[in-house]
């Protein structure tokens, strides 16, 4: 869920913006483009090749308004045109005229798309992609995710002991703060059964230890194999059958699609790792409003209770936001309270940054620069110490780690926990692959020693969670 991921911009769709009247307007105009830009709209010269088309209109002189029917004549031509070539133009009204006269201009143009005043321009992307989606296509129109991964032959590079397989692109749940729905689009699942295939693909390269990948990947719903849509536990429940894959785990979560049935699966699939990634952002119901995350913070304290009641050995990490418009000490001092209350292994936090084009970009509200550090240093010496806990109380313990490859030093081999952290240990390289039994020794802040248990190699678990049903 990486905003900044320059591989993963929208296709490129051509903007023309007709401004009339003054500076403002001239100056609006170019933010309007600005904001378009991650949706992968370019300027253009004319309106003949353009996909969307922005008059910005000026209020302060007579007549503005029948020049803007005039124009919207002559446009509505251009749009017919190219609708019956089967190409699409969105065409919008902003600035002053649209704020004054909306509702005529909806009346007498039916055919405009959008109309928005000087104050909304921070919302055009999200309504561009509102849009977009109404008339059944999507943001990336030209280049679909369903027909990308089509397009994506089979990766002949093998990934190794630990791969990365993405199964649900985008979001639609419109973070205040976050560009992705913007720059990724609506929410796209991959079919289980293309899932499956390249899972299958991926344990035949060598990988031992699959992390499904989505911006938003447990609300993955994708078509079953026998028809019907499957949900994410179901899919997990079936990655579980597969021969020699014996770890999985997907990333990243959010609160309101963690259900109960993915929940009890990880009770259920004990190749599951008790580990799961959920960004929380804040623990103020106020701020978790504000920032239009659709659930309170005791949401997040319910779903750590039945993980663990689930699945006793989870640990849980999450992502923060440190600063965010409008959030005020009280609200900087749940977050801490949410943190001491639940207890993460590892976390990630940020301080405020504002993306234009996000409805937070333009909140009123902004909070002072020392005072997002402050707030951002708190929660991360708080994190630090919750971490460093976490990985203290795993000396002494045995887990299985995951031999991911040679260590650092002759001798030494580098793996993984099932809670995610890097571990080195003395050991032949030859175990690359192998799942073997550890003691943890010492704790870093990063990483564990461990001392390998004879070395004994230990297989994929003896029975799948089907196969313990049938038995049972
Ligand atoms: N400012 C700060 N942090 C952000 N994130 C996303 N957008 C912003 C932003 N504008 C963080 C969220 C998200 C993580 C991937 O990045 O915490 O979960
Ligand atoms: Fe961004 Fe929110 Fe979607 Fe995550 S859930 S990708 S933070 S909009």
């Amino acid at each position: 869920m990486n905003p900044d991921n320059p591989d993963r911009r929208a296709p490129q769709k051509r903007l023309f913006i007709r401004s009339w009247g003054c500076q403002m307007n001239v100056y609006d105009s170019g933010r309007m483009a600005d904001v378009l830009a991650p949706l992968g709209y370019a300027p253009t010269e004319t309106p003949e090749d353009a996909d969307m088309v922005v008059l910005n209109t000026c209020h302060i002189r007579e007549k503005a308004s029948e020049k803007l029917f005039s124009e919207l004549g002559r446009l509505r031509v251009l749009k017919q045109a190219k609708e019956q070539g089967g190409s699409r133009m969105i065409l919008a009204v902003a600035g002053c005229v649209a704020q004054a006269e909306g509702a005529e201009i909806t009346a007498r143009a039916p055919y405009v798309d959008l109309v928005l005043g000087p104050q909304s321009y921070h919302r055009l992307p999200e309504m561009v992609a509102r849009i977009s989606r109404a008339t059944g296509s999507v943001i990336e129109t030209d280049f679909p995710a369903e027909q990308k991964f089509d397009f994506l032959p089979d990766s002949t590079t093998p990934q190794g002991v630990s791969a990365f397989l993405t199964i649900q692109e985008g979001c639609d749940k419109f973070c205040s703060f976050c560009v992705v729905p913007y720059t990724r689009g609506s929410e796209f699942s991959r079919s289980a059964a293309a899932v499956l295939k390249e899972a299958r693909h991926l344990v035949a390269q060598g990988a031992r230890e699959i992390t499904l990948l989505g911006q938003n990947v447990n609300a993955w719903h994708g078509e079953g194999l026998s028809g019907g849509t499957w949900t994410l536990d179901r899919l997990l429940l079936e990655l579980a059958e597969i021969p020699n894959l014996a770890r999985l785990r997907y990333t990243t979560s959010h609160p309101r699609d963690m259900d109960d049935a993915l929940i009890a699966a990880h009770g259920r699939i004990p190749q599951l790792m008790p580990f799961l990634h959920l960004p929380v952002q804040s623990g103020s119901d106020r701020m978790l409003a504000a920032m239009n995350r659709g659930h309170k913070a005791d949401l997040y304290r319910q779903i750590a209770d039945k993980l663990r009641t689930a699945r006793p050995d989870i640990a849980l990490s999450s992502d923060f936001i440190a600063g965010h418009p409008g959030e005020s000490e009280a609200d900087h001092q749940a977050t801490l309270k949410l943190i001491a209350d639940i207890g993460f292994a590892l976390a990630y936090s940020f301080k405020y940054s504002s993306r234009p084009g996000t409805p937070a970009a333009s909140a009123a509200v902004q909070v002072a620069e020392a005072e997002k550090d402050r707030r951002l240093q708190e929660m991360q010496a708080l994190l630090r110490e919750q971490q460093d806990a976490f990985n203290r109380s795993c000396i002494g313990r045995r887990c299985d780690v995951l031999v991911t490859g040679a260590g650092r030093h002759e001798g030494q081999i580098a793996g993984r926990s099932p809670w995610l952290q890097p571990v080195h240990g003395l050991g032949s390289p030859h175990l690359t692959g192998q799942i073997v039994s550890a003691t943890v020794t010492a704790a870093m802040p990063n990483s564990l020693s461990v001392r390998l248990e004879g070395n004994e190699a230990l297989g994929p678990p003896s029975q799948t969670p089907r196969q313990e049903k049938a038995a049972a």
